[in-house]
């Protein structure tokens, strides 16, 4: 009798942590382990989850759900998935949650290499691109089993204002993007389509160019119209993820996976179309980039790697 998924989620008690277990919950995709931090006396995440449970019986999904701050818990993981830390408030980019998040990242991943050696990690908090080096760097997993969540998000919200453009299904939009999950993604629309048909036939470039920046900035939007990060489309982006892996669905879906010649990066977690299965990331996939496209993800590279600096210097034992 095949047993059901374990997915582990460190930081449930928040809002982008929550959701997943939401979603992941709602569509059965294993039993949860929700771990997040004492505050006083109180396990904030125990009653989230306690709360999501009774959720069940109306939207008919059967799960173990359960809340945590004991990391023997999350013993026999499938998937850990990591949104613990700080979110960005208004005015403050997602580099600047660097050294509080790294503290965070890096004790999380140490029990994680302790109680779920076995597990595909999928790394949330931000800077994305650099705490997932620092997930790596820590847990010393193979790159395979550390994957950060930003690319499903960002051509989420690409393809989102695609379809408030044109007024075509989400279903039949395609999109890809590239780079680090910063103001310097890389969209391309060269690659665009719906139901095949290119882009350019129903948006001018012009306009297009307006909704990759909107794109582009679309995590701040959100930041400035609420005062904290959005978290159902975040969400929305590991559950995408998880199922993946967990029915090894050998998905194509922009991740932030471990390219080495791949694009030129030399060794950095930065976002490229990956295969997803049950072993994490099966393969990076190389598209050939024309010289603008090329140049706009050297600089998105190289922002990556500006992160990956600042965390080995600030704290050489990940260096
Ligand atoms: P939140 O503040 O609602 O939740 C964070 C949770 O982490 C809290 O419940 C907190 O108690 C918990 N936490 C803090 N330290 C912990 C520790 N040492 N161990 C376990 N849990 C701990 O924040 P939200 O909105 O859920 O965002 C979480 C992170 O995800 C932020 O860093 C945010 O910037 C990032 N984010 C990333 C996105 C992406 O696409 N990669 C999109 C949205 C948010
Ligand atoms: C976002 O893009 C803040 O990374 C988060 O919404």
């Amino acid at each position: 009798m095949p047993k059901r998924a374990k997915i582990s989620i460190i930081g449930a008690g928040g809002n982008v942590g929550a959701t997943v277990a939401l979603w992941a919950a709602s569509k059965e995709l294993g039993d949860i382990v929700g771990v997040d931090i004492r505050i006083n006396d109180m396990l904030p995440v125990d009653g989230r989850m306690l709360d999501l449970a009774q959720a069940g019986p109306i939207e008919l999904f059967d799960a173990n759900i359960k809340a945590t701050d004991d990391y023997a818990d999350i013993a026999g993981s499938d998937v850990v998935v990591v949104t613990a830390g700080l979110p960005r408030k208004p005015g403050m980019s997602r580099d600047d949650l660097i050294e509080t998040n790294v503290k965070i990242v890096k004790s999380v991943s140490e029990n994680i290499k302790k109680h779920a050696p076995d597990s595909i990690v999928i790394i949330v908090s931000n800077p994305l691109d650099a705490m997932v080096y620092t997930a790596w760097k820590t847990t010393g997993f193979p790159t395979n089993r550390i994957i950060g969540q930003a690319g499903c998000l960002d051509v989420a919200r690409f393809k989102t204002f695609i379809a408030m453009e044109t007024g075509f299904s989400v279903e039949d939009i395609n999109a890809i993007l590239l780079g680090g999950h910063g103001d310097d993604m890389v969209p391309l629309p060269r690659f665009t389509n719906i139901s095949g048909i290119p882009i350019t036939e129903f948006i001018s470039e012009e306009r297009l160019g307006e909704l990759v920046d909107r794109a582009k900035a679309g995590g701040g939007e959100i930041v400035k119209k609420m005062g904290t990060s959005g978290y159902y489309a975040p969400a929305a982006g590991v559950v995408q993820m998880v199922e993946a892996i967990i029915k090894d669905k050998k998905r194509i879906l922009p991740c932030a996976a471990f390219c080495d010649s791949e694009y030129g990066v030399g060794g950095y977690f930065v976002g490229a179309p990956c295969v997803l299965g049950a072993s994490g990331v099966e393969r990076v996939l190389e598209i050939d980039l024309n010289a603008d496209e090329k140049a706009l993800m050297d600089t998105s590279i190289a922002h990556v790697k500006e992160l990956v600096e600042v965390v080995q210097s600030t704290f050489p034992e990940l260096a």
